[in-house]
């Protein structure tokens, strides 16, 4: 391969300007050009001044940098298929011939339909923060969304103490509890609840009806935003229902999650699994994503990716109850 493309989709991530900054150098260094499209597939689609020539200055004062200097998009055009004949188009006429795609679910999806029809092959390095990804224990992003959340957890447990108050703080996570899950441990809340598990509003309601013997002056309960009985406001709405005289307060932390610098994690992170995408690419692979299991860079097909359930540890919600106590 002499030439290939970069680009970022789906929700952005802290991170992604390292991944981008590692897949154009470790290309650079093997020769091979790098296109950068903007905007992702919404970019490829559109073509023109979104296919970007980048070098190593280029991605000069990117690594300390939140957001996507690629931009992001979640394209509607691309689940078509004229969208994705016009992409197809596009790289043809730039010589684009493999793709390092950096981003979440959607972006895998389409990176595998793409190729099953046009066999331009890609490579994946999982950037979302909600680390929802099969095959990788943690993806680009995770790491700086939890610090964020607890951040503010902290702060809001400041106000909760001093006024004796019960808060609900929502965080991201529209189909997966691992954000939610980290927050609760590493903020020290009293409860959580997770899109994953059933009826776990019901031990809420008993938490809070015996809460006097507990002896708490306040309480913070985490609710990530996909949860199955509703987010925080409609939790706080059902215990208000429930409990005569049930008083909180309700804090959705929503997109300020996605933003800020990358942690150090986060970054020696991007640069493992941008390096490791084009290594995988320019030895042949395709439609695999570029993980990090135990350490250690691991591809997984796209198809496993997408369609297989990464588990959330069930024994960090029993640590969860009994720090809890
Ligand atoms: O996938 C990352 C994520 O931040 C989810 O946690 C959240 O549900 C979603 O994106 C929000 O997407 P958007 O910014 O498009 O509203």
């Amino acid at each position: 391969m002499k030439k290939i493309a970069v680009f970022t989709s789906g929700g952005d991530a802290p991170g992604m300007n390292a991944c981008v900054r590692a897949v154009v150098r470790t290309a650079m260094s093997y020769d091979v050009e790098v296109i950068g499209i903007m905007q992702g597939y919404k970019g490829m689609i559109e073509g023109g001044e979104n296919f970007v020539p980048l070098s190593s200055r280029s991605v000069g004062n990117i690594i300390q940098r939140g957001g996507t200097i690629l931009k992001s998009s979640r394209s509607k055009a691309f689940m078509t298929i004229e969208g994705r004949k016009k992409a197809y188009d596009n790289l043809i006429e730039q010589g684009i011939e493999g793709i390092v795609c950096i981003g979440g679910n959607g972006t895998f999806t389409g990176a595998e339909i793409f190729y099953n029809e046009y066999g331009i092959p890609s490579i994946g390095a999982p950037g979302t923060i909600d680390n929802d990804l099969y095959g990788t224990d943690l993806t680009i992003g995770f790491d700086t969304a939890i610090n964020t959340a607890v951040e503010a957890i902290d702060k809001i447990r400041d106000t909760a103490d001093s006024h004796g108050r019960v808060f609900f703080v929502e965080v991201m996570g529209r189909d997966a509890g691992f954000i939610a899950l980290a927050a609760t441990i590493a903020g020290g809340a009293e409860m959580v609840l997770l899109p994953e598990v059933k009826g776990d509003h019901l031990k809420l309601i008993e938490f809070f009806k015996n809460r006097q013997q507990s002896k708490k002056s306040f309480s913070l309960v985490v609710v990530a935003e996909g949860n199955f009985e509703g987010g925080s406001i409609a939790i706080s709405g059902m215990l208000n229902k429930e409990i005569p005289g049930f008083e909180s307060r309700v804090v959705i932390l929503g997109h300020i999650q996605r933003g800020g610098s990358p942690s150090a994690y986060d970054r020696v992170l991007a640069s493992k699994l941008g390096y490791g995408a084009v290594n995988a690419l320019l030895a042949g692979e395709k439609n695999k994503m570029a993980g990090l299991i135990d350490n250690k860079i691991k591809l997984t097909p796209f198809i496993d990716s997408i369609t297989k359930k990464k588990d959330l540890n069930p024994d960090l919600l029993k640590l969860i109850d009994i720090l809890n106590n």
